[in-house]
């Protein structure tokens, strides 16, 4: 169970998790709260000692409270950096004042310890008596976990407005050490997302962010810190955001001279290029979460521990999902309701629960070029409305969802053409389309209103089960001119406010409909779009072997669950790559499963193939969705081996590319098992848990023809099943 403790005496707060502890208290009689540790449970008196000491050289004694106080310090770092006095790193939050002050004198004001369910919470007060600014440092921790989630609430109490120039969730300051620090991130593009890399901190900063209001292609906001873990050991600290709009992470190292030594914190949230978020009297703000984990298993551990917690805490929901069609590569914008039902049924022979109809519905959407922002169904194409082709999909056995993207429009549309002030844009200056589209002012309430009534109206028409919300191009021009004298830089967080409002809404108002995220494939990758939508689409290259490292950068930070994955045609439409059919659904069975290529172009024994591979996916998706994943090796290499463990059942899937020499890939060692226990496969064949621990599970059989499953020069896959004999 967590637990959050106050000492009043020594003024330190600890945070006891699962097994990481976070420690903090207050110094400088009040005047600042300063970080004491963030890692191992180290127990009280050496956090005692830790504070006041800053290198815990005399935990044996531990300081009388008057002496504590004096003796803080000097050496520890902000736990939070408002800006204002003699601080100079990066800053956590920036006030300024209708008066023209524009800086913050904070005092330690109060703090709450509350309990609720099986949370617990703890809310630190600082307090600017000056002008009635409150800063509440939040922190929350869930038993059973080692994620520590942080945010911050800041209170306008005075009497006249106050304007937040920058306002971050969370500073986490590293421990100090000799090493250099490492940070492994998520970077990528457009068909290449979530694309693990490491790069060494340097003295100064490092930034990693999104300016383009969406969590974006290029970074996404996690980071695993460390200084010499590996995949299966050593310590790993690392943070995500909570937050699908502009964010920033901000790694700095200040080299602090002989004495102090050099330190480094990560700060991060909200960006604050070109913001700023007026508070009015009686006002106040929420910041995103940015949770924060401590883990001493690698980056295995770590990452195993943020699948389990976003599937108990964030996700919306934990069901295994259904097997998933979506119509996009077969069709394109070439949807017409024969087309569609066509693939609805060879959907249903392979066996798939749920049947999409992607981009290309809605009136006058033939190309990429007209129809955003008209969400009414394209007569031409369903002359009848969706009506008879949901019923043909229920009848076949499976939910039907459709695919909107509805904070954009085309200028060759109805809605632009009566609201041309909706978009963002400054007055007399171009309107950059991307795509051919513009992004929907929806920090605008009126637009947002209209867009909630819309797909309000759209699923109350129709018997949807599954939406997929696409969002293709970045924001430019922020204008907003009708707001201009009235704090109109609020939009980089207004927007994604009124987007979480309106999915809120739309899931309360139809609490059965699903959501997928996308945009763009994996633009939109977050804990905040995840913590409302059941699964993302991960990205528009569907290359089964490109699709492996893709999947390995998501794996560190997001769970297989919520991990969309298709199989499509070979070659693949992107890459022209050819790839046998097992290997291109052992790729997707690493995640959710679903089929996106054109199955009318698929021969009799290719559909066979397929709703065979798809049974067995529903034999393993509960191990695959809810299990725990090792990377047993890294993707792309000789041979990529991911396993799976859920209770009783072990699925373990390999990948190898066309070998060299002949050469035979060694056994895989499995990990996580019991050695006394037995598995056995759903051949028969029986090993001993410790033998397969130690010994491994061979993957890749001696030279077998030619059957596109061991073949001895093609791209090889293979899935294996095992479960403990009882
Ligand atoms: C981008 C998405 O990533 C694709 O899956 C598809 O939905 C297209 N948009 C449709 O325009």
């Amino acid at each position: 169970m967590s637990d959050a403790r106050f000492d009043k005496d020594a003024g330190i707060w600890t945070i006891a998790m699962r097994s990481a502890w976070y420690v903090f208290g207050i110094a400088d009689d009040g005047a600042a709260i300063r970080h004491v540790h963030w890692g191992p449970a180290i127990g009280d008196s050496a956090a005692a000692g830790l504070a006041a000491y800053g290198d815990g050289a005399n935990g044996l004694r531990q300081p009388s409270p008057g002496e504590h106080k004096r003796l803080w310090g000097m050496d520890a770092p902000d736990e939070y950096v408002p800006w204002g006095g003699l601080r100079y790193e990066e800053p956590s939050l920036k006030a300024e004042f209708a008066d023209g002050t524009r800086n913050t004198e904070c005092r330690y004001a109060g703090q709450r310890i509350t309990r609720e369910g099986d949370a617990v919470t703890v809310e630190v007060d600082l307090a600017d008596a000056r002008y009635g600014l409150t800063i509440s440092l939040c922190y929350r921790a869930h038993d059973g976990f080692d994620v520590l989630e942080r945010w911050v609430r800041v209170r306008n109490d005075g009497v006249a407005p106050v304007t937040l120039a920058q306002a971050l969730s969370a500073n986490w300051p590293l421990p100090r050490q000799d090493q250099d620090w490492q940070v492994r991130y998520l970077h990528g593009g457009w068909s290449a997302e979530t694309q693990l890399t490491e790069a060494a901190l340097p003295l100064g900063k490092f930034t990693l962010e999104s300016r383009r209001g969406l969590t974006s292609l290029n970074y996404n906001p996690w980071f695993a810190a460390h200084a010499g873990a590996s995949e299966d050991a050593g310590q790993v600290w690392s943070g995500a955001l909570a937050w699908s709009g502009s964010w920033k992470l901000v790694f700095e190292t200040t080299a602090a001279g002989p004495h102090a030594g050099k330190r480094t914190h990560v700060t991060g949230g909200w960006n604050d290029f070109d913001w700023s978020l007026r508070l009015a009297p009686g006002e106040e703000t929420t910041t995103p979460v940015f949770a924060g984990l401590y883990s001493d298993a690698g980056f295995g551990g770590a990452s195993r521990e943020w699948h389990a917690w976003q599937r108990a805490h964030v996700l919306p929901r934990t069901e295994p999902r259904p097997v998933l069609y979506n119509s996009w590569e077969a069709t394109s914008f070439a949807v017409t309701e024969a087309g569609q039902t066509r693939l609805a049924e060879l959907a249903a022979r392979i066996g798939a629960e749920l049947f999409v109809v992607d981009d290309g519905w809605f009136k006058g959407r033939h190309n990429d070029q007209a129809g955003l922002g008209d969400w009414t169904v394209d007569p031409a194409k369903f002359p009848d409305g969706l009506q008879s082709l949901i019923a043909r999909v229920r009848l076949l056995g499976m939910k039907f969802g459709l695919w909107v993207e509805p904070e954009m429009v085309n200028a060759d549309s109805d809605l632009y053409r009566a609201h041309p002030d909706w978009v963002y844009h400054f007055r007399d200056r171009t309107r950059s389309e991307r795509r051919n589209q513009l992004v929907l002012n929806l920090a605008r309430d009126d637009v947002a209103d209209w867009l909630y009534q819309t797909l309000h109206g759209l699923l109350g028409t129709y018997d949807i089960d599954f939406i997929k919300w696409d969002f293709n191009r970045p924001i430019s021009e922020p204008g907003w001119p009708d707001a201009v004298g009235d704090n109109p830089e609020r939009v980089w967080t207004q927007h994604v406010r009124n987007l979480y409002a309106i999915i809120d809404r739309l899931r309360d108002a139809h609490p059965a409909v699903e959501f997928e995220g996308c945009s763009s494939g994996g633009g939109r990758v977050d804990l905040g779009i995840l913590s409302r939508v059941e699964q993302v689409w991960t990205s528009d290259n569907t290359d089964a072997w490109d699709r492996l490292a893709i999947q390995e950068g998501f794996s560190q930070a997001y769970p297989a669950l919520a991990m969309m994955a298709w199989v499509t045609d070979s070659p693949n439409p992107l890459t022209s790559r050819e790839l046998p059919l097992s290997f291109r659904f052992h790729s997707a069975m690493a995640g959710s499963l679903g089929v996106g290529g054109d199955l009318a172009s698929w021969s009799e024994a290719e559909l066979d193939e397929a709703a065979a591979l798809v049974a067995a996916y529903k034999q393993v998706r509960r191990t695959v969705q809810l299990g725990t994943q090792y990377r047993l090796t890294p993707a792309r290499g000789k041979l990529t081996a991911w396993q799976y463990l859920l209770g009783d059942e072990v699925v373990v899937l390999g990948w190898w590319a066309p070998r060299h020499y002949g050469e035979i890939p060694p056994p895989v060692r499995l990990t996580g098992l019991d050695p006394a226990q037995r598995y056995q496969t759903t051949d028969g064949t029986i090993y001993h848990g410790a033998a397969l621990m130690n010994g491994g599970l061979r993957l890749v059989d001696e030279p077998a023809g030619a059957d596109g499953h061991n073949g001895l020069y093609g791209f090889g896959s293979r899935m294996i099943r095992l479960s403990a004999v009882r």
